[in-house]
């Protein structure tokens, strides 16, 4: 497994570019399950995720090529479709599950594989199955699989009451809906630019939905799809995380593709925390004037709230802010792993239950170190950039799923960062 070696190097300086959102390629991608004409991705990112979904997608029977480095998508499902997702390879990538709509609504019927465990959380999948029995799917847990059936082999309109404004289960069941008979309404949907992304590629495709990116989504049925193509909307988590390289280290760097209405909320507790940030013509610059940075706290919520997938970042910052900060995790159960990693490098974090204190000490130092989940492991890397001495992240195959060369983009602006092929 290979390692990334870190070494504090004081502030950074220059421009990093924002590839195209793993979160929206991930649902953007099942969609071509939803016609039999060709559906184009643009603007996609080069991780692993998307060649995991590109394996399921391709088993399932669709043709998906990846052309110029992975930026382009060409897909198309026009032959026979196999409409079981396996487990072996569901069980890499919970976003898996994603295929379960689009099966249901194109074929009216599948079998897709519960993806299992997650180091984050349980993860279950009762909203999506909830929603979709609503429109009068059956279905049945058997042997470690979702078995489910359309009534009559076509899924019905259908308004639906979420308990929880569920990211997957908006986009599996507003994909569903796009073939259902009749209209179905999302109440207490999810509210993230990826829903409006797919919603706004579903379009294009000839679907009739309202209200993506409110809390009321209503989708009227068509009969049938057709191709399109789409550029996958930046990746805010990508930013965010790059934003907090020169909050940590000092310096300023522009994030190329950057846009303030992706990261709101987090730009608001880096404002508080004393960071300064600037929309330019072609991004956001953000800059960390000298003095230490004051502590802040942070509560984690659906969109337009403090995204989850950037609270271990945040952390990171806030180890060595001037002050104490309480982190709240709303999201997740267990998503506080990187705060013992963090520890060994001389953080004062004390987690009970869903909230992390972090007392802010002058620097951290370099330790070798575990990463656990995509978005703790470059809280770690973060981390290391301001730390004193070398440290190194092991386990980079979390990372290599969610940041498409992440020590080049950071090697482009100063850091002394390197990637150790294992042996
Ligand atoms: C999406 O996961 C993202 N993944 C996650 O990003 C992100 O953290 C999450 O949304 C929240 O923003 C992708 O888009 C591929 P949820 P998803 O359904 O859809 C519970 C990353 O790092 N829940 O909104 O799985 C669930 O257990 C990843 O890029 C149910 O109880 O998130 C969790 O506690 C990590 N029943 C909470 O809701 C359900 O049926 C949020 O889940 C569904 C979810």
């Amino acid at each position: 497994m290979d390692s990334i070696l870190v070494t504090g190097n004081g502030p950074l300086s220059g421009t990093i570019p924002i590839a195209g959102a793993k979160n929206a390629c991930l649902t953007l991608m099942p969609a071509t399950l939803l016609s039999d004409e060709p559906l184009t991705l643009t603007n996609a990112p080069g991780l692993s995720d998307i060649r995991t979904m590109t394996q399921l997608l391709q088993s399932l029977g669709a043709e998906v090529t990846s052309l110029q480095d992975g930026k382009v998508l060409a897909m198309s499902c026009h032959g026979a479709i196999n409409s079981r997702a396996e487990y072996d390879i569901v069980r890499k990538m919970r976003a898996s599950n994603l295929v379960l709509g689009p099966l249901l609504a194109r074929e009216g019927h599948a079998e897709v594989s519960l993806p299992g465990g997650c180091a984050i959380g349980a993860r279950p999948m009762d909203i999506h199955t909830s929603g979709l029995q609503q429109m009068g799917a059956e279905i049945e847990l058997r042997d470690g699989y979702l078995h489910a059936k359309a009534d009559g082999g076509h899924l019905k309109g259908a308004v639906i009451d979420f308990p929880f404004a569920s990211v997957g289960a908006t986009e599996n069941i507003m994909m569903a809906a796009t073939l259902a008979k009749g209209t179905t309404v999302i109440n207490n949907a999810a509210r993230e630019p990826e829903i409006v992304d797919l919603a706004t590629c579903l379009r294009k495709m000839g679907a009739q939905i309202d209200g993506d990116g409110t809390s009321r989504i209503e989708i009227q049925g068509v009969d049938r799809l057709h191709g399109a193509t789409h550029p996958v909307v930046s990746d805010r988590i990508e930013l965010g995380t790059y934003m907090l390289a020169p909050a940590i280290c000092g310096g300023e760097v522009e994030c190329l593709g950057g846009r303030i209405e992706l990261v709101g909320a987090f730009c608001e507790k880096l404002d508080a925390a004393g960071i300064s940030i600037e929309e330019t013509p072609t991004g956001l610059k953000v800059a960390r004037k000298n003095g230490r940075i004051r502590a802040v706290d942070v509560t984690t919520a659906p969109f337009p709230g403090f995204p989850t997938d950037l609270q271990a970042q945040f952390m990171a910052l806030m180890c060595t802010a001037e002050g104490t900060s309480v982190l709240e995790e709303k999201i997740f159960e267990n998503r506080f792993m990187h705060a013992p990693e963090l520890e060994r490098m001389g953080a004062d974090i004390d987690v009970h239950g869903g909230h992390a204190t972090v007392r802010g000490v002058e620097r951290l130092k370099g330790a070798p170190v575990m990463a656990t989940d995509l978005r703790a492991s470059v809280s770690l890397i973060l981390a290391g950039l301001a730390a004193e001495g070398e440290t190194v992240v092991n386990r980079v195959y979390h990372l290599d799923r969610g940041y498409e060369r992440v020590e080049e983009k950071l090697r482009n602006v100063g850091a002394k960062i390197e990637r150790v092929k294992s042996q």
